[in-house]
């Protein structure tokens, strides 16, 4: 054990970024898998996530509304997209008829999906892996014709609900076919929720050790537990651009078992936590959870809504306490019968 320690530099402590590029991905990979809520509902959720300082937000998905009733409104949630000036908006699409689409109704951001394995290409776009690539040049063509971008989103990167453990060749060799097709962005996404540090840092520095040259995010599903893990793993490799929805909504309709992504609060909040600049406001993206959850009318998975913010828990624990009773007790050894609760101020921690 004292020989593992030595190892270790203390001194440096985690090698993380100083911000970090987040994406909110809740108003479409959040809401495709509930039940059709109204437009007016989703852009007042749009709106609580531009006030708490969102800047990138994937608003939602050109896909069949047979096969995703819920975000059959797209063209008119885009319609309403230039009230928020200040935010970088992005959609999904599934097939070159969805980037017409998505174009057309003023989009100038795609993602486009492949999935890794054909298992899952096949149940969520009804086409194998190797034709959905064929379709990547032509997305490309059609918005960089309009001064846009398209990043291609590598679904099922690490499993597939049908295939099982998806070869991290096969996730290469999609991402090799998206960069020549003309790709300007790579995302991994791990749609099912499977994968922990290790094999994110494996499949996260091949790619890019592959394209050094192409910015690659990371789209995490915290479906068992290990998501915020993964996002830290890429963090510390310098990774920045990341996925995350509000509440922890989300999940893909066509892979069972699917759940939602990590919850965007848990994000910020780990990242304000170890001084990464996200640019967001806690309590406001609290409130935007909180929204959303209404919404649907599900209790979600967030940890900071349902804990909330450490400040605020403080202030429960301590209402009426003076500040140095808190500073005093809020060691690593927190207990709060160990408290002096006498009135007086509160105080910052
Ligand atoms: N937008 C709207 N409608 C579309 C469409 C699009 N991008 N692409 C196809 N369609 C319509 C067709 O017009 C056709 O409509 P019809 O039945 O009324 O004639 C119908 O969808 C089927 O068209 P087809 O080309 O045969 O597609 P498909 O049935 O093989 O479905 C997809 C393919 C990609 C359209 C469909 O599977 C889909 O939208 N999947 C969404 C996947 C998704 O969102 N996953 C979650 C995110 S990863
Ligand atoms: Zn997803």
């Amino acid at each position: 054990m004292i020989t593992i320690l030595a190892n270790i530099n203390f001194e440096n402590g985690l090698q993380l970024p100083e911000s970090i590029n987040l994406r909110e991905v809740g108003l479409r990979d959040g809401l495709q898998i509930e039940r059709p809520i109204s437009t007016d509902a989703k852009l007042e959720l749009l709106a609580n996530l531009a006030e708490a300082g969102l800047s990138r937000i994937e608003a939602t998905a050109f896909v069949s509304p047979r096969a995703v009733p819920a975000l059959a409104d797209a063209e008119m949630v885009a319609a309403e997209l230039h009230n928020w000036p200040q935010v970088m908006f992005s959609a999904l699409v599934p097939n070159i008829r969805g980037a017409r689409r998505a174009v057309d109704a003023g989009i100038r951001h795609l993602e486009y999906v492949v999935s890794a394995a054909d298992g899952h290409s096949m149940a969520n776009v009804r086409c194998s892996t190797e034709d959905a690539l064929r379709q990547v040049g032509e997305i490309v063509e059609l918005v960089h014709a309009e001064a846009g971008t398209c990043e291609v989103i590598i679904a099922t990167a690490w499993d597939c609900p049908f295939d099982g453990k998806v070869p991290p060749e096969r996730a290469l060799a999609v991402a090799r076919r998206a960069v020549e097709e003309g790709a300007d962005r790579l995302c991994l996404g791990d749609t099912i929720g499977t994968a922990a540090p290790g094999r994110v840092a494996a499949l996260l520095s091949a790619v890019s050790a592959q394209h050094p040259e192409v910015p690659l995010g990371l789209h995490m599903h915290n479906t068992r537990g290990a998501g915020l893990a993964g996002v830290l793993t890429a963090l510390q490799m310098g990774i920045t651009d990341i996925d995350a929805s509000v509440g922890g909504l989300g999940g893909c309709p066509f892979a069972p078992g699917a759940s939602g992504n990590i919850a965007t609060e848990e994000l910020v909040y780990m990242c304000r936590d170890s001084d990464i600049d996200t640019g967001c406001d806690l309590d406001k993206l609290i409130t935007a959870a909180r929204w959303a959850q209404d919404m649907v009318g599900r209790t979600l998975p967030s940890g900071i809504l349902r804990a909330g913010d450490r400040r605020h828990s403080r202030e429960l624990v301590h209402a009426n306490a003076s500040p140095e009773p808190v500073l005093a007790c809020l060691g690593d050894h927190y207990r709060p019968q160990d408290c002096v609760h006498r009135p007086g101020r509160r105080s910052e921690i």
